[in-house]
């Protein structure tokens, strides 16, 4: 895999015109000739559309933070795979760990979620990891193979269809302090053979980029991606500033 994936999450941390001026700043600031990374935004749904018309003409693609899983229906609030499309949006951040707490959110929604998207062409971004209390009892490795077992077992996703993971330790999303670069590529290969055990291993080499996030900066973003397998990394705080989000662009 040579494409290095750089995402930002914005959360729900922005108004529509601070998305607009980070959008354009970031447009502004990450050089264009940065072919052999893959930089995706992902603004808040109300903005999506604004920071698209900003983004058209250059090399930055546009992500949604969450999206149901169906297209259409009685479904007061939701918004679909179908409808993001419309809009441009080309990836779909899923399952992430706020949504797991705050929205109870399942690895058995999480998995109805992704069939969705990946039949609208999107691109899914699984996100697994352990919190506090998983990690010192043991049971890291176990947890995040049964999400993504969960989540992805039975999909039949096409030749050229990609599934992004992106491996996020609960407990240092926010905190300043990521992960060492090797206990993130240690579970990386654990992720790696959870996907082998699912998928032919052809396809999982190719088609399932493995991403870290978590407290990753400008300082240590560069650690994270010299190491093999490790193919990009989700962004959130740091991507709040265009200069820090485009020096993590360059590393
Ligand atoms: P953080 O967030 O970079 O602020 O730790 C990452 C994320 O929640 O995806």
């Amino acid at each position: 895999m040579t494409k290095k994936y750089i995402i930002a999450n914005w959360k729900l941390k922005l108004s529509l015109s601070e998305s607009e001026k980070l959008a354009r700043a970031a447009v502004k600031k990450i050089p264009k000739k940065l072919v052999s990374k893959e930089i995706i935004l992902c603004p808040s749904f109300t903005a999506l559309p604004a920071v698209q018309k900003i983004i058209k003409k250059s090399l930055l693609k546009l992500g949604a933070q969450n999206a149901f899983w169906e297209d259409r229906g009685a479904f007061t609030g939701e918004i679909s795979g179908l409808l993001l499309k419309e809009l441009g949006v080309e990836y779909a951040i899923l399952g992430h760990s706020e949504r797991r707490q705050y929205l109870n959110e399942t690895d058995e929604m999480i998995h109805l979620k992704i069939k969705s998207v990946i039949n609208e062409g999107l691109t899914p971004i699984l996100c697994v990891g352990e919190t506090f209390d998983q990690r010192k009892e043991g049971s890291k490795d176990y947890i995040i193979r049964q999400q993504i077992t969960t989540a992805l077992e039975g999909l039949t996703p096409s030749l050229s269809q990609k599934i992004i993971v992106a491996y996020e330790p609960v407990w240092v999303i926010g905190s300043g302090q990521a992960v060492e670069p090797k206990e993130a590529e240690y579970t990386h290969q654990v992720i790696k053979q959870a996907l082998i055990d699912l998928f032919a291993s052809s396809l999982v080499l190719k088609n399932f980029p493995i991403i870290y996030g978590g407290s990753v900066d400008a300082a240590n973003a560069g650690e994270f991606l010299k190491q093999e397998t490790i193919h990009g990394i989700l962004v959130g705080s740091a991507s709040l500033q265009a200069d820090e989000f485009a020096k993590i662009a360059q590393s």
